[in-house]
């Protein structure tokens, strides 16, 4: 895909475009819809017993079809309670047009396999390194414990060595999609670009109302790699391109210009990933407005249309779509900007291009949406908390520029902000570079307040946020629960090796 920079920069805008009201796409002539196929993957649904802390609801039946472009990754589903695998990584030469392409694969794929969990589960994990380096796993977005063979982003795991991981999951931890990916330092951006990520799926209430439990599920894993035939060629980037963020061929769960068929009058859920290592995406799907049910770290009390939406790296959403009329629909990524390293000049854009197709044949009626989803928290009529602000500067241009939070590169040694266990805090995250920098917090979600663009509509439970050039947020975040040591970073992954990572502990 063609990369070259636009010569103007788009408007910057908030997080999405909102339309009001929730209005469906009109259904035209009716025809017999078709049915969406299954992944078929053989893996078993769990028939263990469920301990999930969700509210319960309305128990719907409904045969959940998931489906990603083919051949998209593998399912492992925990049962009894535990979800017990082997996660290989390694370098391969995977299948890529007529050829091949050299990629790091997570058990012979790239995505690697998707995870799906109930909330109250254990993620017992052995990581195999066969990758020839150093690396780690990171569950990002779980509220899980940092420590010890839990989500613990400092540890070092060797070539050739095997480690157990027991990464266990509160009875109330909310329904979503979360990822893995690596997160050994200095080495981060480059191995996850090489294809070492995967889903995380934890299952819900939501997920059994009807609406939804009847609608076709897709999972959309955003990525981007070099198409390259051995390791230098795709995990190596000049100093110049780690400093923009390095970008690459698109990749939609393992796919390019993936087609899928979607029945008409059947809703479509569809996770997307952004898990690209610097690529931002602008998301819009032809015909079709986007019913969003789910930011990063939770869910939104009810669908709200968005006609567009912007996701940046290690943001997910889940939106619902309704096709009702036959025709082929381009889900494409608009132009977007995200600043660059000098200030009002050499914009980073992407050109407008297609990801996937969605396919509808015949037409039926409108399918309906689930009128409320969750009883989601909103904590923005609390007391004003302390206010904390948080500084990601960039020091220098092109030639030796360093990447900063609160003026400091990267100490794992050192302890930068530390926070008593079940308090509350604002915090005022800046950017006073003239790049756009998504701030991304382990372990605590926060709720989105604020933002230099103005003040932000509705709940939005997020773990990642673009934070824009020379603006801010305001995030308000709730240090509850779980006690440890981690980190917050950039998730520009190049930016984050560079150093634009501090560390925080709540105890
Ligand atoms: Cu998605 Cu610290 O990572
Ligand atoms: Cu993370
Ligand atoms: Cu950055």
């Amino acid at each position: 895909m063609d990369d070259s920079p636009l010569s103007s920069r788009i408007p910057r805008r908030h997080l999405m475009k909102l339309a009001a009201g929730g209005g469906a796409a009109a259904a035209l002539a009716v025809l017999p819809g078709c049915s969406s196929k299954d992944d078929g993957d053989g893996e078993s649904p769990t028939s263990g017993p469920t301990s999930s802390g969700a509210t319960s609801t309305a128990g719907a039946t409904a045969t959940r079809t998931t489906t990603h472009p083919e051949p998209g990754p593998k399912v492992l589903q925990s049962t009894g309670g535990i979800l017990k695998a082997t996660l290989t990584v390694q370098p391969e030469m995977i299948a890529h047009g007529t050829g091949t392409r050299w990629a790091l694969t997570v058990n012979g794929h790239t995505p690697g396999p998707t995870l799906r969990v109930k909330p109250g589960d254990s993620l017992r994990l052995t990581l195999d390194n066969q990758t020839g380096h150093s690396t780690n796993i990171h569950t990002h977005g779980l509220r899980v414990s940092p420590t010890g063979n839990a989500d613990n982003p400092f540890l070092e795991i060797k070539h050739g060595e095997k480690f157990d991981y027991q990464i266990d999951i509160p009875a109330d931890h909310p329904g979503g999609s979360f990822w893995y990916h690596p997160h050994f330092h200095h080495h981060v951006a480059e191995q996850l670009y090489a294809g070492f990520f995967g889903l995380i799926i934890v299952e819900d209430a939501v997920d059994r109302l009807p609406e939804i439990a009847g609608a076709t599920e897709r999972l959309l894993l955003l990525h981007d790699t070099t198409i390259g035939s051995n390791e230098t060629a795709v995990m190596s980037a000049n100093m110049m391109a780690q400093r923009e963020g390095r970008e690459g061929d698109v990749f939609v769960s393992g796919q390019q210009n993936a087609t899928f068929e979607a029945a008409a009058g059947k809703l479509e859920r569809w996770r997307i990933l952004n898990a690209s290592a610097s690529r931002f995406y602008r998301l819009k799907l032809d015909g079709h407005p986007m019913f969003l049910m789910s930011t990063d770290a939770d869910r939104l009390p009810a669908p709200l249309r968005v006609d567009e939406i912007a996701l940046v790296p290690g943001e997910r959403i889940e939106v619902l779509v309704q096709p009702a009329a036959a025709g082929s629909y381009a889900l494409k990524s608009l132009s977007v900007g995200r600043g660059s390293m000098m200030q009002g000049s050499n914009i980073i854009s992407n050109p407008e291009f297609t990801l996937a197709t969605m396919k509808v044949a015949g037409a039926a009626p409108v399918p309906p949406l689930p009128a409320k989803l969750a009883n989601t928290e909103d904590i923005r009529s609390m007391a004003q908390p302390k206010t904390r602000e948080v500084v990601f500067s960039m020091q220098g241009q092109m030639g030796g520029a360093t990447f900063l939070i609160d003026g400091k590169t990267f100490d794992p040694g050192r302890i930068d902000i530390r926070i008593p266990l079940d308090t509350v805090e604002d915090w005022i995250v800046r950017n006073t570079s003239p790049m756009d920098h998504p701030f991304h917090l382990h372990i605590w979600p926060f709720q989105l307040m604020e933002h230099s663009s103005g003040l932000v509509d509705g709940i939005q439970w997020k773990d990642t946020i673009n934070v824009p050039a020379n603006g801010w947020v305001r995030l308000r975040i709730r240090f509850s629960k779980i006690p440890g040591k981690t980190v917050f970073h950039c998730h520009i992954l190049d930016h984050e090796d560079l150093g634009m990572m501090a560390t925080i502990e709540v105890a």
